[in-house]
């Protein structure tokens, strides 16, 4: 029950890490809104999350839309009266999410590209514009972005993804633990390697020859989220199984 009382708010929360996570501080006490833009998905996953805790919530949003975006952040405000733990978990490499063929960067349409920023980068950078004026207010909170090792490698074919990764495991997790230190608010990043939310990352190799499995991810974000982390801040957590001091990765 570490986090009772606490409101978690996890976007990309109708599957993979984000719904794990969802479930996980449900256990622990904390009340949960999820966002996703799959509506089916996320009704589906609040019905997962309410069977643990009935303090569950779900906001159907594009978070590329800001407006939609402060329209969650209200109704999670309205149902729990704050906010106190964001996990902007929405994301994923633009070839795969849309089916593009295996090309260049400068083959690939730029809508594809336009489309991956506004999903990777704008679309966390919105929640967390939105959420920290709440924990302002609150003078308290944890922000817990997830990065990739694709941002650390880069892709030629998923050059949005990888710019986005690459942005949030520096850019913004720094301006974001500057901009909310004076309030209590801490910014952190996970940047995984591959981990098993599908079976396609069991050929990504390791150094460890192993992915990470979803929980290992999920446990990072409670210790983030917790007050034995209080001292983090500003900083990205590699979670690669050594991948990235791997001299023969491809
Ligand atoms: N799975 C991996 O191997 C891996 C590795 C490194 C980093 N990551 C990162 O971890 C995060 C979670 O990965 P996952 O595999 O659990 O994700 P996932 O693909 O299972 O879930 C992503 C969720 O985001 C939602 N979503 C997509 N666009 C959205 C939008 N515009 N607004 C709101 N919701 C939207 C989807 O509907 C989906 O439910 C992502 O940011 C991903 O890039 C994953």
């Amino acid at each position: 029950m570490e986090f009772l009382n606490k409101t978690v708010l996890i976007t990309g929360g109708a599957s993979g890490m984000g719904l794990l996570a969802g479930k996980c501080f449900a256990r622990e006490g904390a009340n949960v809104v999820l966002a996703d833009i799959n509506e089916e998905d996320l009704h589906a996953a609040v019905a997962e999350v309410r069977a643990i805790t009935e303090r569950v919530i779900g906001c159907h949003t594009d978070a590329t839309k800001y407006e939609q975006v402060v329209s969650c952040r209200d109704a999670a405000v309205e149902a729990f009266g704050s906010i106190d733990i964001l996990i902007p978990c929405a994301g994923g490499a633009e070839r795969r999410i849309l089916g593009l063929k295996e090309r260049n960067f400068f083959e690939q349409p730029i809508a594809a590209i336009d489309f991956s920023l506004d999903m990777n980068l704008k679309a966390v950078i919105y929640f967390e514009h939105a959420v920290m004026q709440q924990m302002a207010k609150q003078q308290g909170g944890v922000i817990i972005h997830l990065g990739s090792i694709t941002g650390a490698e880069g892709s030629a074919g998923n050059i949005g993804y990888a710019t986005s990764k690459s942005a949030l495991m520096t850019g913004t997790v720094k301006s974001l633990a500057q901009a909310g230190a004076p309030y209590g608010i801490r910014a952190c990043c996970i940047a995984p390697g591959p981990v098993m939310t599908r079976p396609g990352m069991a050929g990504m190799k390791t150094l460890m020859g192993y992915p990470a499995e979803p929980q290992e991810i999920v446990d990072m974000m409670l210790y983030l989220a917790s007050d034995k982390a209080r001292s983090v801040t500003g900083t990205t957590i590699l979670m690669d199984g050594g991948r990235y001091v791997m001299e023969n990765k491809r």
